[in-house]
């Protein structure tokens, strides 16, 4: 099991790149598996998380290589079913988009439930609601969701709640059925976009991606053949962002669209921070003098707060002068970290979904674990900034979706190592 050591107090100064979108690369890879010639998928991040969906792509028969500059070739063609044994489909979530890639291509697929972080209980019944609009039926058995059609076709289908994955799966198993399918009450997260852009550049016919309703027109063929460029990571960026508020630093965060750091960049201006925006740049800094003052905030699928930056920024509340309230309203179950701050020094209060945080007490270094990927990356923020040494264990799960993070520490100037054991 892996750990970092953190030695908190330095500012972090500098630059730093963000890498491409790990939430859109699981679905544009998965996406990938239907198309009827190759493709190139540039950015696409190096992480856990990322390199074992492409080997359970191989697994099934798809041709991946990933070039020196970091971009995927990829060809499905030699894909020859909707079967996949591959077991580590079980280890992440976004293996559950290669059943909307197989069902929309073979009209069948099957493979192991889907891991990831837990949250708490993480349903999937709107995608398979989506799936048996489109004419597929479902059956659960030996650990292994199986999805098969006789026939697809286009459908209306509303989405109970507001839900990222169902709404990628549903796009990409329409987006080769005949006819029309509408999703509507659809999520509008920037990397749904993404996927629908990057069908779109192979050939499909999706529109409205990004609003709440989704249209998709059903397309005989995919050709591919073309490149595609993943967007900058969203959480990735606002990880460092918060990070350099915590230090009180001075960092510009480059490779990433402002506009979806929107709910970020409003709350630490709320709180005193200089949040400066370029073109593909923004660059955060404590003008001098200036206290961060506590504030409020809930998650909310986007444009709201996004819940995967929600332990980050608890962790910069816990250095804020006065008490913040922060309410997650996305996950049952996503305030396993708050002990480990505690242990820390951090003064939380939890009632139900809502926490109550008391600034100002200072943290001090600790043994901590991360408890799943952003909880993880939450842990090393406060470890910045702890008095003393922080042993980070199990980074597995930060490695799961945060490119070269240690590195890309250091270069800002934090003391933190790696160490293997
Ligand atoms: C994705 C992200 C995850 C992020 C989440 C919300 C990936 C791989 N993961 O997860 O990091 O925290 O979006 O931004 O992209 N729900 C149902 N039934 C379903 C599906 C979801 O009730 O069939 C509920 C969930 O329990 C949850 C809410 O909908 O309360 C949102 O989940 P969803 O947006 O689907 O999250 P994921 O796509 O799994």
């Amino acid at each position: 099991m892996a750990s970092y050591m953190i030695r908190g107090g330095n500012r972090l100064v500098g630059d730093v790149t963000i890498s491409g979108s790990k939430n859109a690369a699981l679905g544009i890879i998965a996406a990938s598996m239907l198309l009827d010639g190759p493709c190139k998928i540039d950015h696409a991040p190096n992480v856990d998380d990322i390199n074992m969906l492409v080997e359970i792509c191989r697994s099934m028969g798809a041709q991946i290589r990933r070039e020196a500059d970091g971009a995927l070739e990829i060809d499905p063609r030699f894909v020859t079913n909707g079967e996949t044994i591959d077991e580590r489909s079980r280890n992440i979530r976004g293996s559950y988009y290669l059943l909307g890639a197989m069902l929309g291509r073979f009209s069948y697929a099957s493979i192991y439930m889907p891991g990831g972080c837990n949250f708490g209980p993480r349903p999937i019944d709107l995608h398979v609601k989506g799936f048996e609009a489109l004419g597929a039926t479902t059956v659960f058995e030996h650990g292994r969701i199986t999805v098969s059609a006789e026939k697809m076709h286009g459908e209306h289908i509303f989405l109970d709640t507001v839900s990222v994955g169902a709404t990628i799966n549903i796009m990409i198993a329409a987006a080769k059925t005949e006819g029309v399918t509408v999703i509507e009450n659809a999520a509008r997260e920037p990397h749904i976009v993404d996927v629908a852009n990057f069908l779109n550049t192979m050939g499909a016919n999706i529109r409205g991606a990004g609003t709440d309703v989704i249209r998709v027109t059903g397309v005989p063929v995919l050709p591919g053949n073309v490149s595609y460029s993943i967007i900058p990571d969203q959480i990735e960026a606002g990880t460092y962002m918060l990070a350099a508020a915590l230090t009180r630093g001075d960092v510009t965060v480059r490779n990433i669209i402002p506009k979806h750091m929107e709910p970020l960049s409003a709350k630490l201006e709320e709180m005193g921070a200089c949040v400066v925006s370029g073109d593909d740049s923004i660059r955060v800094f404590i003008p001098e003098d200036t206290v961060l003052q506590a504030t409020s905030f809930r998650t909310m699928p986007y444009p709201g707060f996004p819940t995967d930056l929600q332990p980050q920024t608890t962790v910069l509340l816990c250095t804020a002068q006065g008490n913040s309230r922060m309410t997650e309203n996305v996950w049952d179950n996503r305030f396993q970290y708050i002990d480990d701050l505690k242990i820390m020094g951090a003064n939380i209060l939890i009632s139900g979904r809502l926490a109550l945080v008391e600034g100002g007490n200072p943290l001090t270094g600790a043994k901590v674990f991360a408890r799943d990927l952003r909880a993880g990356a939450a842990m090393v923020l406060a470890g910045l900034v702890a008095e003393g040494t922080t042993e980070v264990n199990d980074v597995s799960k930060i490695e799961r979706g945060y490119e070269s993070f240690v590195r890309k520490l250091q270069d800002l100037g934090a003391d933190i190592t790696r160490i293997d054991s």
